[in-house]
């Protein structure tokens, strides 16, 4: 299969049309990162997708829908924080898991009693779902356990020959996916940290819990468990500068070493590459992926040093770049 990538536009909208309502996936850009999309509703497009990702299959889906969408299309129960979060922060980068199931395919929720809605915000992705007017479960487009993708380059590297085509809608500007929000009960509780924070929603909801896996056999949302937005270099992650400059000594006479790490640090490290992940917590977000994947082409090991500042979309920032560059993978 020969895989296409277009300028997001009328043609092309049509085109990714065709191949989602035959059954098919494209690569979709968001405000976030890039997904790789299916009919929601269609069995073999969402297992479809599974397989082009080598996505494990515990791990369950996002329904993505345009703004005007009937939700009580795909969902049977709302609540009244999700009124609420919905007006404040949609359409945008917070995905909101109602107590709901049973209208879409089996496989979206993988055995969960909850569905995943999301509403992004990018012109081009709307555009998409309108045309299909269907829910579109779409994963980030990177191979399962590989850096998630914020260019159309990106899911080329990953995807070339096996999927039919990639809608470029230009770099994703927001760098790290969605916040992952439970909204059945009373509080929202945060699955995944992303751009909308915990302190935003705690603002609109009066409160807001961070859920935290702590060995339990039921996982409230299963890809926590998993390793995640990797390089395929090796990796290390340091708290401080001094530490991350000596390893970088000892090590880069026997390896191309590369460094990413906050603006402030760079002039510590001469004669090793650099990623410049910026000074905001914004700006990390929007350049972590890009220098992850960058890293791994370029280096056999990379040194990261953690960014100082802590809430916010830091918390966000710093999930990814603990996941990528620390965590294994739990045997469940
Ligand atoms: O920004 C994003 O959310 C991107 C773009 C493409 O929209 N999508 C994305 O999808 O990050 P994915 O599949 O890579 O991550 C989905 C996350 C996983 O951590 C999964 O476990 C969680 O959402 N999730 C999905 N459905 C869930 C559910 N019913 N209950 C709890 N967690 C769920
Ligand atoms: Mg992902």
């Amino acid at each position: 299969m020969q895989t296409q990538i277009k300028r997001i536009d009328e043609n092309s909208v049509a085109e990714a049309k065709e191949i989602l309502l035959s059954g098919g996936v494209v690569a979709i850009p968001t405000e976030t990162v890039y997904g790789l999309g299916g009919n929601a509703f269609d069995d073999t497009a969402v297992q479809k997708i599974f397989a082009v990702k080598g996505r494990p299959a515990d791990n369950p889906l996002i329904a993505h829908v345009h703004t005007d969408y009937d939700l009580s299309k795909i969902i049977d129960y709302d609540t009244e924080i999700a009124k609420k979060l919905r007006a404040a922060f949609l359409p945008g980068p917070l995905t909101l898991v109602y107590p709901s199931t049973g209208k879409v395919s089996k496989y979206v929720s993988c055995g969960l009693n909850t569905l995943a809605v999301r509403v992004p915000s990018h012109a081009g992705a709307q555009a998409l779902l309108k045309a299909v007017n269907l829910p579109v479960v779409a994963p980030s487009a990177n191979l399962s356990r590989h850096v998630s993708p914020t260019s159309a380059k990106h899911v080329y590297d990953d995807f070339s020959g096996r999927i039919p085509l990639i809608l470029d809608g230009g770099e994703a500007i927001g760098g790290i996916e969605s916040t992952v929000c439970d909204v059945s009960g009373e509080v929202p509780v945060i699955l995944r940290p992303g751009l909308i924070t915990k302190e935003q929603i705690a603002a609109v909801c009066g409160d807001c819990l961070v859920y935290e896996h702590k060995g339990e056999k039921q996982v409230k949302s299963p890809g926590v468990l998993y390793k995640h937005y990797s390089p395929r270099c090796e990796t290390a992650l340091f708290t401080t500068v001094a530490q991350a400059v000596e390893e970088c000594e000892r090590l880069r006479q026997d390896k191309r070493v590369g460094i990413l790490c906050e603006s402030k640090w760079l002039d510590r490290f001469v004669g090793v590459v650099c990623y410049d992940l910026g000074k905001t917590p914004e700006e990390m977000a929007t350049r972590l992926y890009a220098a992850l994947r960058k890293a791994e082409e370029e280096c056999d090991l990379l040194i990261a040093i953690k960014p100082e500042q802590r809430g916010g979309v830091m918390d966000g920032v710093l999930n990814r770049l603990e996941k990528a560059c620390t965590s294994k993978d739990v045997a469940h």
